[in-house]
């Protein structure tokens, strides 16, 4: 296996001086405000507030997790990769409570309680025991629970809200695709470090893939439900604005005014699915 670059100077070299560059230039391009469309229409503003608020509790998630790594990380090399992920996540999370309060702000909304009505009880559940492993002090099963589940099962589901909001918010598309860059790199990174630690514990290893295996599950629950809502709430919109999604791609060459309903939710847990097995087999985990 060739070794891999978990080092702050190979991180500081790549990211921040090279993709975030691109990524801001990119977004430089965009105007920051919000589009007419979202002031216009009041069911296209709440699935926008909606999913931005998801996006807020995924990210503080992150963030508080890895944040927690970071002290008890076992080799130089996880503290490496925690430090440089609880910066990635800060960064997210500003990024996407700033557009959300900038939505709230827009609708006339206070600042604060944004995020209660979409932070369903089995999220809070999962996010609790995440919170509580980490604390304890379990790196590589708080590792597990954060990148490869949390992580790992909702990073298929940027590229498809990158594209549900191209036409509509291309400042979010945008923020969207960056933050995507870092997830892939957090699942694929996550995993390389979980199976290093895990090489020579093999007792360990079964207990920590019983505990990824099970918490799958409990976050199956959670991503049928936002899967389930978000994308009926997108048809709707859709439907309601058709110019406005006339193009628009659920996947690459196939746009979402031809897909019914059922078919996009059983094409996003494909992807949730199909991804997700590859990076648990990755991290030596099955
Ligand atoms: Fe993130
Ligand atoms: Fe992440």
């Amino acid at each position: 296996m060739s070794a891999v670059d978990y080092s702050i100077a190979g991180w500081v070299r790549r990211v921040p001086s090279l993709q975030w560059a691109r990524d801001d230039a990119a977004r430089a391009a965009t105007p920051d405000a919000l589009p007419e469309v979202l002031l216009a229409s009041r069911p296209l503003a709440e699935v926008h507030r909606l999913d931005l608020a998801l996006f807020e509790v995924f990210e503080e998630a992150a963030l508080r997790v890895s944040g927690a790594l970071v002290r008890r990380a076992p080799t130089p090399e996880a503290l490496a990769f925690s430090a440089q992920q609880t910066l990635d996540e800060a960064r997210h999370h500003e990024q996407f409570r700033a557009r959300h309060l900038l939505a709230r702000a827009a609708a006339g909304l206070p600042a604060h309680g944004g995020t209660a009505a979409i932070l369903i009880p089995p999220l809070q559940r999962f996010l609790d025991h995440c919170y509580e492993v980490a604390d304890a002090g379990s790196f590589v099963e708080a590792l597990a629970l954060m990148n490869l589940v949390l992580e790992g099962m909702a990073f298929p589901l940027y590229a498809y809200e990158q594209r549900y909001w191209a036409p509509v918010d291309p400042a979010l598309a945008a923020l969207v695709k960056g933050a995507f860059a870092d997830e892939t790199r957090h699942c694929a990174f996550g995993a390389r470090t979980v199976r290093e630690l895990l090489a020579s514990d093999p007792e360990r290893r079964a207990r920590v893939t019983k505990l990824a295996r099970e918490a799958r599950s409990a976050m199956a629950e959670v991503f049928r439900y936002y899967v389930a809502r978000f994308v009926g709430l997108f048809d709707a919109v859709a439907r309601r604005h058709r110019e406005l999604f006339a193009g628009a791609e659920l996947a690459p060459g196939r746009l979402i005014a031809d897909t019914p309903y059922e078919e996009q939710v059983r094409m996003i847990h494909h992807s949730i699915d199909t991804e997700h097995a590859r990076l648990l087999a990755k991290a030596g985990l099955t």
